[in-house]
């Protein structure tokens, strides 16, 4: 295809911090949580926030013992370094109308909670029936907004962190676990 030589991706990770059987694990948990809080509902409807949440959704869906329908919304928030800039824009919006619905945002990860403030703020001006959120991870001690979160999977420390959907310069989404990668990966950001 071109020749350059191919990256391997494992070996740009410094550590593992949160492997297979542990995602598998708290994934199954945190499915039987949602079956059981929405026991009864009818619509509901699960949102993913592109592109680092195809991962999570996609495991969480398929444990969720409940009918349920799937919408997307792309969110930008970050360029391509560690930190966010600030502004969140939607760079695609859902199919349809969401007045009415129970639903549940699935995001990978909640760092400064600039982008899910935003959705929360959005999404309620839709008037949905209900709106929760639900992230697989959630960085504590980065929280410049406080943003209501109703399903956690892990507290992570600040690490940056890559695999199961979430990148670093749109790599990595693609490891199935969650990583912190070497020093030097990021060094030509430093430069
Ligand atoms: P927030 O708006 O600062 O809460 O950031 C949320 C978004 O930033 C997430 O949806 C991720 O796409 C991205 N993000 C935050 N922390 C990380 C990380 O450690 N690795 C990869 N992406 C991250
Ligand atoms: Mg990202």
């Amino acid at each position: 295809m071109n020749d350059k030589p191919i990256r391997d991706l494992n070996a740009d990770i410094d550590h593992i911090l949160i492997d297979e059987t542990a995602l598998k694990m708290r994934i199954q948990e945190m499915a039987a949580q949602i079956t059981a809080d929405y026991a009864g509902i009818e619509d509901l409807l699960l949102i993913c926030v592109l592109k680092g949440g195809y991962v999570f959704l996609s495991d969480l869906s398929r444990a969720i013992e409940r009918p349920h329908a799937l919408d997307f919304m792309g969110i930008s928030s970050y360029g391509s370094g560690t930190r966010s800039s600030g502004a969140v824009q939607i760079i695609m919006d859902l199919k349809e109308p969401i007045v009415g619905r129970h639903v549940l945002i699935v995001e990978d990860i909640i760092d400064s909670g600039r982008t899910l403030d935003y959705m929360r703020r959005n999404l309620l001006a839709r008037s949905p029936a209900s709106l929760r959120i639900c992230s697989l991870l959630n960085k504590p001690s980065r929280r410049e907004i406080d943003v209501h979160v109703e399903y956690i999977g892990f507290n992570i420390p600040d690490e940056f962190v890559v695999g199961y959907g979430l990148d670093f310069d749109e790599i990595y989404r693609n490891l199935p676990y969650i990583a912190v990668l070497k020093p030097e990966v990021f060094a030509h950001l430093q430069a």
